[in-house]
């Protein structure tokens, strides 16, 4: 408990979770009625049913299957609102000070539902749990990596002007990793570049690929951080560019066991990072699906790794320095 209260203490920053993917299954289910959608036979039906599914993801591609029905039960401006809320909420409440959140349009129109829907409603929670908790908040857009770099150019150019405004801060590549590599949206990541070159670049590597995903990340897509990167430790190559660089890895412990990339959070290479000075931060990555907020992934870290109060300062440090906010938030974080 007492270690708890230490790490809700420290001054945490969030780089890495999806906002669907913290579509809690008793949230999930009232949305279903409220929209009057009728879920596959194959999905659960009930919020036991889930947790138990939940618990048993053979991989990946057996998780997104469940995350990509699951959110189709978002419709309207105000769910995205109130989902985005309930984060927030929580967020705040486990001593998250500064949250960069990444959201899917592309399987929201697949569905008929607007870009500007999407947004609305996200960029509005924004702004009212920066009014209510203090806390500061970015957009990610991420593109599908299992449809077409046609469409995710598509989805680019839909956005435009929300990037012009600022609304969205940066780019993000998600969903199934190993048939669909980086080097596939190298068009989309040099056309965002060019337009909007304040705009934050990240792509998800190293998850379940090998180095070689996170290679073609920074070499070919620009990426200025890697969303998991945890294989990035099969190479020492890879390792020291990514320490020289500074470049942050946004590391999801409970996200990797409960997709079995890992058989337990003591596999990670927590300590060979913090040896090696690569930097990284720690996140929930989907949390209604994996069962813990940043929090729990934090207390999670730390029962496997017993690290010091140094250690868990300088792994704060470097998420507040890996963050895409100003100069002057930074200051105000550390
Ligand atoms: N979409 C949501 N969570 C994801 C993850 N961990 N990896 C790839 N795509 C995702
Ligand atoms: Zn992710």
């Amino acid at each position: 408990h007492k270690f708890t209260d230490f790490l809700r203490e420290l001054p945490k920053c969030e780089h890495h979770v999806h906002l669907e993917g913290t579509l809690e299954p008793s949230f999930l289910f009232k949305l279903a009625q409220r929209n009057h959608i009728t879920l596959p036979s194959s999905f659960p039906k009930t919020i036991e049913e889930c947790k138990q599914r939940y618990d048993q993801f053979a991989d990946l591609q057996d998780f997104l299957d469940f995350y990509y029905i699951g959110m189709s039960v978002l419709v309207s401006e105000q769910d995205f609102y109130e989902l985005a809320m309930m984060y927030f909420e929580k967020a705040h409440h486990d001593g998250c000070l500064h949250s960069e959140v990444f959201f899917d349009p592309q399987s929201h129109l697949q569905r008929g539902v607007e870009m500007d829907t999407v947004v609305s409603g996200f960029d509005r929670a924004c702004h009212d749990a920066t009014a209510k908790f203090g806390t500061s908040n970015k957009l990610i857009m991420c593109l599908l990596r299992h449809l077409p770099a046609s469409s995710g150019l598509d989805t680019i150019k839909l956005a435009d002007n929300l990037y012009q405004k600022g609304v969205i801060h940066g780019l993000g590549l998600d969903s199934s990793e190993k048939p669909f590599p980086p080097e596939l949206f190298t068009e989309c990541y040099s056309y965002l570049k060019n337009k909007h070159p304040q705009v934050g670049l990240t792509a998800h590597a190293g998850e379940e690929g090998d180095y070689t995903y996170v290679e073609n990340a920074l070499d070919l897509l620009h990426t200025t951080r890697i969303d998991h990167g945890i294989h990035s430790r099969q190479s020492e190559k890879v390792m020291h560019r990514l320490s020289r660089n500074q470049t942050m890895l946004t590391v999801c412990p409970l996200s990797n066991v409960k997709l079995q990339v890992v058989n337990e959070v003591g596999q990670l290479p927590i300590k060979v990072f913090l040896e090696k000075g690569v930097p990284f931060s720690i996140n929930s990555d989907d949390p209604a699906y994996f069962g813990g907020y940043i929090l729990d992934n934090y207390v999670a870290v730390q029962k496997s790794f017993a690290l010091t109060a140094a250690q868990w300062k300088q792994i704060v440090l470097n998420g507040i320095n890996g963050s895409w906010c100003s100069h002057e938030r930074k200051q105000e974080l550390t």
